[in-house]
């Protein structure tokens, strides 16, 4: 007896259709096989849908039972395809109705005792389901709004035993309680920044023109502090930027599951012990790095000097193209990965430089050492660069800076203003520096971005000289 579930496969971002055929034979001999290119994990099924079908208190079939995945050329990931091979079989076996399992899509992974357990990328695979027009998408109840934001019906299941009554017409699972309303959002704010007018000013810059910031000083100067209340300051995703995001983070599992939607830019920090697949994206499963997670939002890499040279290096294309491209099996997959880039670094490795009342302890070797890590093409890229002087205890004891509220709303108004041109004094200005700085081809188009942000700060109508001179004042490496 031969019996279809339908799921999808996630091939990066996107999802393509996936049959799972379950053939039952049972007067032959007792076997149970899954053709079809399962990776490790997908063929590990075995164990679990055994397992699964047994706690449901099921019948697993006697006899051969062979499941394939088709298309087989396409390579099949994870446990995902756990329910759908499940019931696949008890199809095949007369235990659920084959029509009405065809006309659903199934993906969630099954844990020893039948319970169903959420997988990534469940958006994908339920945006491939509408496409395919089919009715709703069977899966694990924390993984049901992040499902339907698909635009398709989900059917939040706790147990395999909850997807057979259901496929039996015999009740709907209990509904999803309303999710609590998301909590407050607690983003810490720029008043709690005391002084650092300069570095206030770059924060504020990076966030209307969307610019990569290094903010260098010795320790205790507010750097890490400043950084992470930058997301505080830029605008709302739109709606398709917020599903865009979205989608990634649900490849990625890390979405909440009450609240799946990602409506904020996101803020990312990895570890500088995160591994360069992790950082960029890659590995064996081709899942999105932290540079993808970060796409429309801010990455952030405190302590920039800590990190190997070699993830360094490998966030430089994602930095110029906006996208992540990991060569797999069978072709390539591409992850967007357009995100703000915000460093954060001491002057040398024992910090004391910057700060007058202390002493550098740091050998000439490590010091070049140090200086070497941030590649010149790398720092190229750094459209503002500022060093932070140690805050004087009057600074510190001063009143509260300008809140984030503020902040924020200026920068809206310069996001909306159109592009403003160059006039004749900004651009010889320009055009010397090119010589003076010197500055590359990509160093004079970040001149020029950077000085049309700060036009549109000021609601100019042009790009003045001034705001050239600005712009220029940001650029270079770090120094005491
Ligand atoms: N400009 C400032 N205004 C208010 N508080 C500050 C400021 N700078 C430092 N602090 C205080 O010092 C603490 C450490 O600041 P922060 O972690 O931002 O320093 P940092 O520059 O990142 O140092 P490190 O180089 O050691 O990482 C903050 O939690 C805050 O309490
Ligand atoms: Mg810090
Ligand atoms: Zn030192």
């Amino acid at each position: 007896m031969l019996a279809r579930a339908v799921t999808h496969a996630l091939v990066g971002l996107e999802s393509r259709r996936v049959e799972v055929e379950a053939d039952v034979s049972e007067a032959s001999l007792p076997a149970f096989v899954i053709v079809g290119l399962p990776d490790r994990a997908c063929a590990e099924a075995r164990q679990r849908v055994m397992s699964g079908i047994a706690s449901a208190e099921l019948r697993f079939p006697k006899g051969r039972v062979i499941v394939n995945l088709a298309p087989a050329a396409l390579r099949k990931e994870g446990s995902g395809y756990d329910l759908a091979i499940a019931l696949a079989i008890l199809a095949a076996s007369q235990q659920v109705p084959r029509e009405r399992l065809e006309s659903h899509a199934s993906f969630g992974e099954l844990a020893l005792d039948g319970r169903l357990r959420r997988v990534g990328g469940i958006l994908a695979v339920a945006e491939g389901a509408r496409r395919s027009g089919l009715t709703r998408v069977l899966c694990a109840r924390e993984a049901a709004s992040e499902a339907a934001l698909a635009g398709i019906e989900a059917v939040p299941l706790r147990h395999l035993a909850e997807a057979v009554a259901y496929l039996r017409g015999e009740g709907e699972p209990p509904p999803v309680d309303d999710a609590p309303p998301p909590p407050a959002e607690q983003q810490p704010d720029l008043a709690d920044v005391r002084g650092q007018e300069r570095a206030r000013r770059a924060l504020e810059l990076a966030a209307a023109g969307r610019h990569n910031l290094l903010l260098a000083g010795p320790p205790g100067t507010g750097k890490t502090m400043l950084a992470r209340r930058l997301p505080g300051l830029l605008p709302p995703l739109t709606p398709a930027e917020a599903l865009e995001v979205t989608r990634i983070h649900s490849v990625a599992g890390v979405l909440s599951p009450d609240h799946p939607l990602v409506t904020r830019p996101p803020f990312r920090a990895p570890h500088h012990t995160a591994s360069t697949p992790a950082i960029v994206g890659g590995g064996p499963s081709v899942r999105p790095g932290e540079a993808s997670l970060a796409h429309r939002g801010v990455l952030f890499l405190d302590e920039l000097a800590e990190f190997p040279r070699q993830t360094l290096e490998a966030l430089r294309q994602p930095l110029e193209d906006g996208i992540v491209a990991i060569a797999r099996a069978g072709g390539r997959a591409v992850f967007p990965a357009r995100f703000q880039l915000v460093g954060s670094m001491n002057l040398c490795p024992c910090g004391a430089r910057g700060d007058a009342a202390l002493q550098c302890t740091c050998s000439a070797q490590r010091l070049t050492a140090y200086r070497a890590k941030l590649s010149r093409a790398l720092l190229d890229r750094f459209d503002l660069v500022v060093t932070l002087p140690r805050s004087r205890a009057v600074e510190l004891a001063a009143g509260p800076g300008e809140s984030s509220a503020v902040v924020a709303g200026r920068v809206d108004v310069a996001r909306r203003r159109s592009r403003a041109r160059r006039s004749a004094d900004a651009d010889e200005l320009l055009g010397r520096a090119v010589d003076r700085v010197p500055l590359s081809g990509r160093g004079r188009a970040r001149v020029a971005r950077v000085a049309r942000t700060i036009a549109a700060l000021a609601e100019s109508p042009y790009v003045e000289a001034e705001h050239v001179a600005e712009a220029l004042s940001y650029r270079g490496a770090p120094h005491e």
